[in-house]
């Protein structure tokens, strides 16, 4: 029997409500296999913070470097809870997270399923991935304010780009590219005025090309890029680019795709060193949380990344993500505009399709 080792860190909003869901079908997914599940759960995220004063204490990060995954909900407080300083559970609790288990790659799949709506006119087929860099960009906190709150503030956000970083996801974009049926790489920066950093990754991946000549490559500068992104989606395969970016462009990516609801994310630790992690890419939802609105989809797609992940070369594991996929492919598909189903029964549904 093996043993899947997983921590969970279900969050707050709507993160615990659709990563019930996510367990529940992953669960299901395994059910039969010879798998035993083991699941730790993390009360970690704002609330947790609210009553404990803790973000994530160095004994909790110990302990989470031991599991095979982390299968994460979402994490933060409503824009206008003022009791929470914004960004404090962002970057002291996820973004410490991706940095401490060097999760360099945050792999985003983009697809549109036959029977979802897109807000686009003609979408076309789309089905891309986007290679995020995770660990490096303004992410990295390297800033800093002079002369707060007078006329004169100077408020500094550096971008940190290393040829290191900056070369293992480009390889990394390009090796999933030549696994791909299309095998083409489109790297988004902003060389045309962020020329320090949109340079490195301008040559670095005209070298890594060299090494795929099978894969084909071109470049768009970002706010081109999210003009193709509504008018042309299909031209994209492997969308390769920087953190901040990244993040932005998925945000639309998902929307174009049928809504945030579906978007599913890994955080990839490229040398299985410490566990990766997986969750949707939308947030805690403040708006609808604790309603059972929130569409449990993205968590369970994620699911089906994380089995994917820890089982690479393991067949059992890589039958259940595909049986995943093949249940939310089938439940999206029938979808009525405008149901009313609630976060538990989407859950239940993509669980019974297994
Ligand atoms: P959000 O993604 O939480 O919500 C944006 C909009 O999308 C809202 O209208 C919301 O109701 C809707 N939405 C999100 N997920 C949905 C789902 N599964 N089903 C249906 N509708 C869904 O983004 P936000 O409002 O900018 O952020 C809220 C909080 O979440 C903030 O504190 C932010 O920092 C945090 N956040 C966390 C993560 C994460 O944990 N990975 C990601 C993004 C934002
Ligand atoms: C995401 C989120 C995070 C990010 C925030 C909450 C730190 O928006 O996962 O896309 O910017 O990476
Ligand atoms: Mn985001």
């Amino acid at each position: 029997t093996q043993t899947l080792d997983l921590a969970v860190i279900p969050g707050d909003g709507i993160g615990p409500e659709v990563t019930a869901e996510a367990l529940k079908v992953l669960r299901k997914a395994l059910d039969g296999e010879d798998v035993e599940v083991k699941e730790t759960h993390y009360s970690l995220g704002a609330q947790h913070w609210l009553t404990t004063g803790e973000t994530l204490p160095d004994d909790v990060l110990d302990d989470l470097r031991g599991r095979d995954a982390i299968l994460f909900g979402a994490v933060g407080a409503a824009p206008g809870d003022t009791r929470i300083p914004s960004g404090l559970i962002e970057r002291e609790l996820l973004l410490k997270l991706r940095f401490t288990l060097d999760h360099c790659v945050n792999l985003r799949p983009s697809r549109l399923y036959a029977g979802v709506g897109s807000p686009l006119a003609a979408p076309g087929e789309i089905d891309f991935i986007v290679v995020r860099e995770g660990t490096e960009g303004p992410y990295v906190g390297n800033g800093g304010a002079l002369r707060t709150g007078t006329p004169h503030e100077i408020a500094t956000e550096v971008s940190v780009n290393t040829a290191y970083g900056v070369e293992r996801v480009v390889r990394d974009a390009f090796r999933r590219a030549s696994q791909r049926l299309r095998k083409k790489v489109t790297l988004v920066h902003k060389h045309n005025v962020l020329v320090h950093a949109g340079h490195l990754w301008k040559r670095t991946v005209e070298a890594v090309a060299a090494e795929f000549p099978e894969v084909e490559h071109d470049y768009l500068h970002v706010d081109a890029a999210t003009i193709f992104l509504v008018t042309d989606p299909g031209r994209f395969d492997v969308i390769v680019t920087d953190n901040l970016f990244g993040d932005i462009l998925t945000d639309l990516a998902g929307a174009v795709t049928g809504g945030i609801g579906l978007a599913a994310s890994g955080n990839i630790n490229l040398d299985r060193a410490a566990p990766s992690m997986f969750e949707p890419v939308h947030g805690s939802a403040p708006d609808i949380a604790g309603q059972q609105k929130a569409d449990p989809t993205a968590a369970i797609l994620s699911a089906a990344l994380l089995l994917d992940h820890v089982g690479q070369g393991d067949a059992v594991f890589a039958a259940a993500a595909a049986r995943i996929e093949a249940a939310v492919k089938a439940d999206v598909e029938f979808r009525i505009v405008g149901e009313q189903r609630t976060t538990a029964h989407i859950g239940d549904a993509i669980a019974a399709r297994l």
